[in-house]
């Protein structure tokens, strides 16, 4: 006796029967073509060394860039006070400008033939910046974190950047002077303003 199950299986292989060409091919599975951490070759006039070490450095700062800029948005959502409204679009301009970075460091490790990281996961076993909490901070903890996240990039990025100039990769350094620190420099004074503890209403001396 045909249960109802199988009345309405055979009715769907009847709809099937002579689409197959069109159907996706679905639950694909195969070696990686490059596992991470190896170099492919790439025709940019620098050696597989200098790319290898350019592209090791790139993904540690690309994983703190990453953090950074989730902190960022963690911030966006969680601030909480009277500065809530420019804090909440302030953290989300910032968020997006170290996007626009994650997207640009991740590319220049592709093009020098390496492979970004690219998952939270990973991103959270390669990170320097201290973990934050899951629950909701004051202000100036906050900022606190964001400075010190800021200087912990500029740092290395400082660092990376003498060490892309003596190898002869002017592209990563370029990429670490022009955009990285640059625009860490730029969002940390704006960060750092917020925390000078000035009088609101009346001044000190009055
Ligand atoms: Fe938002």
């Amino acid at each position: 006796m045909k249960t109802k199950n199988h009345r309405s299986s055979a009715k769907y292989e009847q709809l099937e029967a002579g689409s197959e060409k069109a159907a996706p091919v679905l639950h694909q599975k195969a070696r990686e073509i490059q596992p991470y951490g190896k170099v492919t070759r790439m025709p940019i006039a620098l050696n597989e060394e200098v790319r290898a070490h350019s592209a090791e450095n790139l993904n540690q700062l690309l994983a703190d860039t990453m953090t950074l800029r989730d902190m960022y948005k963690k911030h966006h959502w969680q601030v909480a006070g009277h500065t809530f409204y420019q804090l909440h679009l302030l953290f989300d301009k910032h968020h997006d400008e170290q996007d626009e970075l994650v997207d640009a460091i991740a590319e220049r490790i592709q093009l020098l033939g390496a492979i970004s990281i690219a998952m939270a996961a990973d991103v959270a076993e390669i990170t320097m910046i201290p973990r934050p909490p899951r629950g909701r901070e004051e202000v100036p903890v906050q900022i606190s974190r964001l400075l010190e996240a800021h200087e912990l990039i500029l740092k290395e990025a400082r660092t990376m950047a003498k060490q892309a100039q003596e190898a002869g990769d002017d592209g990563t350094n370029d990429l670490l002077v022009s955009d990285v620190i640059r625009t860490n420099e730029l969002q940390a004074w704006f960060i750092a303003e917020h925390v000078v503890d000035v009088p609101v209403v009346r001044a000190a001396g009055a």
